[in-house]
């Protein structure tokens, strides 16, 4: 169950993930920590809800789930006034390549979730809350499910919370297993019991969430920020990053390195010394390129990731996405087609169905690869993946569309040379060195 303790080195300046060691994730612990002080700050004060939003929205806190939207500001979109039922809904289904931060939260540091999502219930005034957790990991489905239990016995969760008068139940939800379940409507749909499959927005959760009701949707790391927030404030946060990109972030570093894994550092630190916690590139080879948010981020080469601060803005300016965090490091030994028929066929795999485009385009898109990539390329191959990607971005329900096809074109844009050379020589240009 735990893993070896050179994996659990989150770097020097941890906070969400900091004296974590496998052993110590329980209340007792977390408490010994400074946990729950947070919750039971607002409680006793009686801290108004809108100052708990107002706070989070100074601590320029974005969504760690990918789009990176402003969490202060999609919580005051909860109607306040709201007579009935509001939900509170973490995503841990964390299905993206490259990602794997969530599951080490919920493992090592579950209660910074149960509290996180607590502090939200209370802000936005929810008496239920679902943490939807991916279907394929058991062990951290049990493990939350022990966290739980071990909140409402000691009345951090339950009926009249520390004796404050506000209810809070909190369940986990093992999910299925599939990818587009982390899309937040199509979870919202699997935790009715249907078929997960996006729905058409708006209206945006906020107003038609879970059951029709308010509903917030936030990832298992942004929650788990909250607490950290609420007791330090929303500038302590903000000072830990940049302007406009508050706090730390965990990077799921893998690929290509000598000690892949998770490590927390500032945003706005430097890509490079990233990769120098992360052993730098194995066996002392050349990097040759980073996708720096997760499968569905743009490629990008290494002359640009080495010069690039790992931000939500500075990576938009570089032109991809900073996303869930996952970096997967290329060294020179990768063939860009190959690894790009790998992602293709995820996509294709993984489309739901429901929209044309998505579910012919994504088809479409992997053969055209795993074509170039056997040998069997045709020239004017090249633009039609082009033209395919533009025919499926910005025309479906959800964004899977344009997951599938910001790889691709970041791909061929970045690395056009390897993909022509497929098909010229009908041969892979990095085969010799493998
Ligand atoms: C196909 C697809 C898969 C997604 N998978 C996840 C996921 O596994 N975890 C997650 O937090 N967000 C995922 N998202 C983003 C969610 O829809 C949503 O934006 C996020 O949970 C909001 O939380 P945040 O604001 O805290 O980031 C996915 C989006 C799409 C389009």
């Amino acid at each position: 169950m735990n893993a070896p303790r050179e994996f659990l080195d989150f770097g020097p300046d941890a906070v969400l993930l900091a004296g974590l060691n496998g052993d110590n994730w329980r209340l007792a612990d977390y408490v010994k920590r400074g946990g729950y002080e947070a919750l039971a700050k607002i409680l006793s004060a009686k801290v108004p809800p809108a100052a708990v939003v107002a706070e989070v929205k100074k601590s320029a806190l974005r969504g760690r789930g990918g789009a990176g939207f402003p969490t202060g500001l999609k919580w005051s979109f909860m109607p306040q006034q709201y007579a009935g039922d509001k939900y509170v809904v973490c995503n841990s289904d964390e299905g993206e390549p490259g990602t794997f931060k969530d599951r080490d939260i919920l493992r090592y540091n579950p209660h910074s979730l149960i509290e996180g999502m607590a502090i939200a219930a209370y802000a936005m005034g929810c008496a239920r809350g679902y943490n939807y957790i991916h279907g394929e990991i058991w062990d951290v489905y049990e493990r939350c499910e022990e966290a739980v239990a071990e909140a409402y016995a000691a009345g951090f969760l339950g009926k009249d919370i520390l004796g404050s008068g506000f209810d809070f139940q909190l369940h986990n939800h093992h999910g299925f297993g599939a990818y587009i379940c982390g899309e937040e409507t199509a979870l919202l749909e699997s935790l009715e019991g249907k078929k997960g499959q996006p729905r058409f927005k708006p209206p945006f959760p906020a107003s038609y969430g879970l059951y029709g009701r308010p509903t917030t949707i936030n990832n298992t790391e942004t929650f788990a920020s909250v607490p950290w927030i609420v007791r330090h404030g929303g500038e302590w946060f903000l000072n830990l990053g940049r302007p406009n990109n508050g706090g730390t972030k965990i990077f799921s570093v893998s690929g290509d390195v000598e000690r892949p894994g998770n490590y927390e550092v500032r945003l706005g630190t430097p890509f490079a010394r990233l990769l120098e916690m992360a052993g730098g590139v194995r066996g002392g080879r050349r990097l040759k390129a980073v996708i720096p948010g997760g499968s569905s981020a743009p490629v990008l080469p290494a002359a640009i990731m080495m010069a690039t601060d790992m931000d939500y803005d500075s990576i938009a300016k570089a032109g991809s996405m900073l996303g869930s965090g996952a970096v997967i490091v290329m060294d020179e030994t990768r063939c860009m087609v190959k690894s790009l028929c790998r992602l293709s066929y995820f996509y294709y795999e993984e489309s739901c169905g429901q929209c044309t485009p998505c579910r012919e385009g994504t088809g479409w898109l992997w053969r055209m690869v795993d074509r170039i990539e056997n040998g069997e390329g045709r020239q004017e191959d090249l633009d039609l993946l082009n033209s395919v990607s533009d025919n499926i971005m910005g025309r479906t329900i959800c964004a899977l569309g344009d997951a599938a096809a910001m790889p691709v074109k970041s791909f061929v844009k970045h690395f056009r040379d390897e993909f022509q050379h497929h098909i010229d020589h009908k041969r892979c240009v990095v085969a010799p060195y493998l």
